[in-house]
């Protein structure tokens, strides 16, 4: 049986596609249950309703506490059966219950723990690569804990940046990378052979 897993998205929704994507393909062996968003009307939202996963937006206004938010997160989770979170662009902290505990995974565009941390998403964390005159980027797939990008690390891959390269190449050629690596980082936490 497929692994049920819930997306938390914020933004754009690509790792979201990428996932149903390869689930509908039968090249990664999961059910994309659930898509939790703390914002309304993002592109995710819509992606989620393409591939008719139920999807649920919470507390867009920010009126409740990141406690509150977690709890009700992941109860809506545990609801639907899910076993596996996937953070992929999701901006809001999350105070992980104890029984999600190494059960929550997130994707980050550099190789931390450079360029992590508060502060550090999207293409923040790309123009602080090429400002430093890093010659090399990438991704992280890690396992969640309640500091920002700090959990165990799962996965990396590694991105050059290019003489001349804008924020918006950069971001691009580190997405290929991210596109590849979460899946990947996914099989082997479900198959038990990450490291
Ligand atoms: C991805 O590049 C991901 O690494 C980044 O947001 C993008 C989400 O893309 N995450 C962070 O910066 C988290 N600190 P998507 O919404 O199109 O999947």
């Amino acid at each position: 049986m497929s692994h049920p897993v819930a997306v938390f998205v914020s933004g754009t929704g690509r790792h979201l596609e990428n996932f149903a994507s390869l689930a509908q393909a039968g090249e990664l062996d999961v059910d994309v249950r659930l898509c939790v968003s703390n914002k309304e009307g993002v592109l995710a939202l819509e992606r989620a309703a393409r591939f008719g996963i139920d999807s649920l937006v919470l507390d867009p206004g920010r009126d409740l506490g990141d406690e509150a938010f977690s709890r009700e997160a992941f109860a809506a989770c545990t609801a639907r059966g899910v076993e596996l979170v996937l953070l992929a662009g999701f901006l809001r902290k999350l105070v992980i219950p104890q029984v999600w505990e190494g059960k929550v995974l997130n994707i980050h565009p550099s190789l931390l723990p450079a360029f992590g941390g508060k502060g550090y998403w999207g293409d923040r964390v790309h123009q602080a690569v090429l400002d430093r005159g890093c010659w090399f980027s990438g991704c992280t797939v890690h396992v969640v804990d309640n500091v920002y990008d700090n959990g165990p690390i799962l996965l990396q891959q590694v991105v050059p940046v290019e003489p001349g390269d804008d924020v918006h190449r950069l971001a691009e050629r580190v997405f290929e990378a991210e596109a590849q690596a979460f899946p990947e980082a996914v099989r082997l936490h479900l198959e038990g052979r990450a490291r």
